[in-house]
């Protein structure tokens, strides 16, 4: 079976989610992306879309073309009976045809955090409304937030081609001189799922989710003062490029976004002329030939950045997804603020933990404290997670209870418990959790605490009959260090599809950050919870993405010619991979230090990246030579580069020589010397560089041919960097290091990985 999910990579989903319609199963149809060979296109039709109308006509009376495709791809989709599939597949012109899948969502002090108000002073005009324009595909917009408010912005920048849609609760009134465009597409989902009810959904750009307002703002929103969530991290709001203007692209509907509305958001956005595109989803990691691959290979080549979350599958290995070498994909680190609610015990003892909890906590006294697992009702199974039914209302009435984590979401828990006449709540990590409990903003007092700190309560609840404790909410606490730190829960390489590419590219914030959001939505994103906000605190890779997005648009707005290689380039050779102290960011999943598989160059720095030095650029033809290498057929080449292409059969094409910014070196097959070759392009003041290198590896030399490089302004060089390995029976299989090129001032550095692969 294959999965029909992609994914919003926010950690809070608890979206009711109904893909299912009831239709006889002869009849069913399903949605497919067809790619389609534009050159064989016969010369009696005038335009291509005449012709994919009378190809489908060919094979079914009833179907029609939901979205023609024209930047991203050549081709159409449809809803067809399998039978009629199978028709269509052997028509002439037909390249490959695609069922539609699901991506998922990978669901303020940010700008202090990473030195944006330095920016500032070096930069006023990065203050001042620029002609940069970020394209969000994601839920829509909440166009009301001050975020998106347009005072003193100049007039649309000219090339601006979008428009802003009207739909349920939308009009062109919403959008702004800050957010220029606002579009919908529901083609896909609508197909899969059914009509939109516009009465508890908008069939508009506008966001019923909050996600998409989030990450919009995130990336490019308007400064706005004295906000927070319910007191918690309060301070100014602001995205990463104030200046920067806002286009939405609503192609996720009730959390899910269909290949095929994601494919026809980004076509559009390419041919609206968006310079930046952030993507905070994605789905299952098999090859560069799903939609989000597919579209930003095309809006690569039109001059945009494509900005993707790396995932929320992490600590699990080889978890990253959006690998493309053609992406900028996006991990998760942590910033330097907390929000400590402790527990404190009838013994003394008190255990940290962390709430976004507001409203009446407890008097300064000690109330009575219970594990769920000894609070069982009858027909519970008395396993400790709250789940629905599972309390005896007599057992918990008047009492803090101890839930483990599991089965149901954390925040439903703390429903259970009130509505059983519970006080209040400790969320206790299970051992799979491990040692990092999660903030929430729960509708009953409620703290998470981590898995040692859960069974070492539980220890005292077991021991003594009249167990007592209480919780005491300590707000928002500022420069906690170490920071940051890599979330438990980013993805992690390496990259499955081509190992020697290092994925992901660079980490960024992605834990707590507080961001615009969506009256429509409750904070917690749960029916039962009543409260609306305008800003909303979230996790996950996606909130780290559009941080880097916004970055982007922000070094795009002062080198208006760099190409979205060079920009990325200059993002991962400056980012940042120890603290102060010279020790190596750690990863909290282990407490130990992390590696490139964890946080790729390391964590963004804007402000280096506006002055890289050096700089690693790809152009189209790079990208078509490492699909050489790949062994693409003329078939694959049609379907991801919308192009004949033929490799030069003379030529020997490697994965090892695109010119990217980091190494990954695999040593496989008894191979026991691996090359890879660069090329630099210098984007500073002229200047003589010489290469040093490191590893924790003695038994890999790593040679630079040459070691010394002088440029001249906008001049190229490149090198050879050979890795040897004197064994291929290491007792280890996977080792770290770097390879910087300095003039003295500034250091141009990339992260090496190597593997062994034992066959
Ligand atoms: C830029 O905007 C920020 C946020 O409003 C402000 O703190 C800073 O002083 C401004 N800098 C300049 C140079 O205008
Ligand atoms: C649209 O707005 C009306 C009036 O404000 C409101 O009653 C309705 O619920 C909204 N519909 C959606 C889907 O948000
Ligand atoms: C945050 O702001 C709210 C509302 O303005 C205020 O009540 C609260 O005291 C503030 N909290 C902190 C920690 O400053
Ligand atoms: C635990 O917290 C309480 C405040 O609730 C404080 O009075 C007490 O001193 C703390 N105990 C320890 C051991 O830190
Ligand atoms: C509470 O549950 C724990 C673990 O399930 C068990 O060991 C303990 O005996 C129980 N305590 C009481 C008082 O039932
Ligand atoms: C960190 O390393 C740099 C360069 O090697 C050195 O100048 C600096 O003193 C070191 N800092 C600490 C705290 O060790
Ligand atoms: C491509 O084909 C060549 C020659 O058959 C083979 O050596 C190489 O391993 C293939 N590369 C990939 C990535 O499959
Ligand atoms: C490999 O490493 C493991 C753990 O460090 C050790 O137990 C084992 O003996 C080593 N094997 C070899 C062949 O060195």
């Amino acid at each position: 079976m294959k999965s029909l999910i992609l994914i919003l990579f926010v950690i809070l989903s608890v979206l009711d989610v109904s893909l299912a319609r009831t239709e006889k199963s002869e009849n069913k149809k399903t949605t497919y992306i067809v790619h389609v060979a534009i050159s064989t296109m016969p010369t009696s039709f005038n335009h291509h879309s005449i012709w994919y109308k009378s190809i489908l006509k060919s094979v079914s009376e009833s179907a029609e073309v939901l979205y023609t495709y024209d930047k991203a791809i050549n081709g159409f989709s449809t809803s067809l009976t399998l039978e009629e599939h199978e028709l269509l597949k052997s028509q002439p012109g037909i390249l490959k045809v695609t069922p539609d899948e699901m991506y998922k969502l990978h669901t303020t002090r940010t700008p202090e955090f990473l030195g944006l108000d330095k920016f500032a002073s070096l930069f006023p005009a990065a203050n001042k409304s620029s002609d940069v324009i970020v394209g969000v595909l994601d839920t829509g917009v909440w166009p009301e937030s001050k975020s998106f408010d347009d005072t003193g912005f100049g007039p649309i920048p000219r090339i601006w081609k979008g428009k802003c849609e009207t739909g349920t609760n939308f009009t062109t009134f919403n959008c702004n001189k800050k957010l220029i465009g606002a579009r919908f597409f529901p083609k896909g989902f609508e197909a899969a799922a059914g009509p939109i009810d516009e009465t508890i959904q908008s069939r508009s750009p506008r966001d019923d989710i909050g996600h998409g307002t989030h990450t919009a703002s995130t990336a490019a929103g308007s400064v706005v003062e004295n906000v927070g969530l319910f007191g918690y991290a309060n301070g100014t709001a602001r995205g990463m490029a104030i200046g920067a203007r806002v286009a939405v692209y609503k192609v996720c509907w009730k959390g899910l976004c269909s290949n095929s509305d994601v494919l026809a958001g980004i076509d559009q956005a390419i041919a609206d002329n968006v310079n930046i595109l952030s993507l905070s989803l994605g789905g299952l990691t098999r090859d560069y030939k799903d939609s989000i691959a597919i579209g930003a290979f095309a809006a690569m080549e039109h001059g945009i950045l494509v900005s993707c979350s790396a995932g929320n599958s992490g600590p699990t290995p080889s978890s990253v997804t959006n690998v493309a070498p053609w992406i900028t994909t996006v991990g998760a680190g942590t910033l330097d603020r907390d929000f400590p609610a402790f527990v404190s015990l009838g013994n003394g003892k008190n255990y940290s933990g962390v709430s976004l909890y507001n409203g009446n906590s407890f008097p300064d006294t000690l109330v009575p404290f219970i594990y769920a697992g000894n609070a069982s009702s009858h027909q519970g199974k008395g396993d400790g997670t709250c789940v629905l039914g599972s309390l005896d209302p007599k057992k918990v009435v008047g009492k803090i209870v101890l839930c483990d984590r599991g089965n149901i979401d954390r925040v439903e828990k703390g429903n259970i418990v009130k509505s059983v006449g519970g006080l209040g709540m400790v969320l206790a990590n299970t051992e799979k959790d491990g040692e990092i409990p999660r903030a929430e903003a729960h509708i009953l007092p409620a703290t998470a605490v981590s898995f040692t700190d859960g069974e070492a309560i539980k220890n005292y609840l077991f021991s003594n009959p009249k167990s007592t404790g209480t919780i005491v909410f300590q707000g928002t606490k500022l420069k906690v260090e170490p920071s940051p730190v890599v979330a438990d829960f980013s993805s992690r390489g390496p990259n499955s599809i081509t190992p020697q590419i290092l994925k992901p590219d660079l980490i960024a914030p992605g834990v707590n950050i507080l961001a615009a959001y969506s009256k429509n939505a409750s904070p917690t994103s749960w029916y039962f919870d009543s409260r609306r906000v305008d800003f909303n605190i979230l996790l996950g890779t996606s909130m780290s993405c559009p941080h880097v997005s916004g970055i982007a648009a922000l070094i795009k707005s002062i080198h208006p010619d760099w190409s979205p290689a060079v920009i990325r380039s200059a993002l991962m050779t400056t980012a940042y991979t120890t603290y102060k102290n010279n020790h190596t960011l750690l990863d909290i999943s282990t407490n130990k230090p992390a590696t490139p598989f964890e946080f790729g160059a390391g964590h963004v720095d804007p402000v280096s990246a506006l002055n890289p030095g050096l700089v690693y650029d790809l152009t189209t033809e790079d990208y078509l030579s490492f699909l050489c290498a790949l062994n693409y057929s003329h078939v694959d080449f049609e379907i991801v580069a919308r192009r004949k292409y033929t490799c030069d059969p003379n030529k020997q094409y490697s994965v090892t020589n695109l010119n990217y910014p980091s190494f990954a070196v695999v040593f496989k097959g008894g191979n026991n010397e691996i090359k890879h070759s660069r090329t630099l392009t210098n984007v500073g003041a002229a200047g003589t560089y010489k290469v040093s290198v490191k590893s924790d590896v003695s038994s890999v030399k790593i040679s630079v041919e040459p070691e010394v490089l002088s440029f001249k302004e906008n001049e190229k060089k490149s090198y050879i960097v050979t890795f040897t390995t004197s064994t291929l029976k290491q007792n280890i299989t996977q080792r770290f290091g770097s390879l910087a090129w300095s003039d003295g001032r500034t250091v141009v550095r990339s992260p090496i990985a190597f593997s062994w692969k034992l066959q």
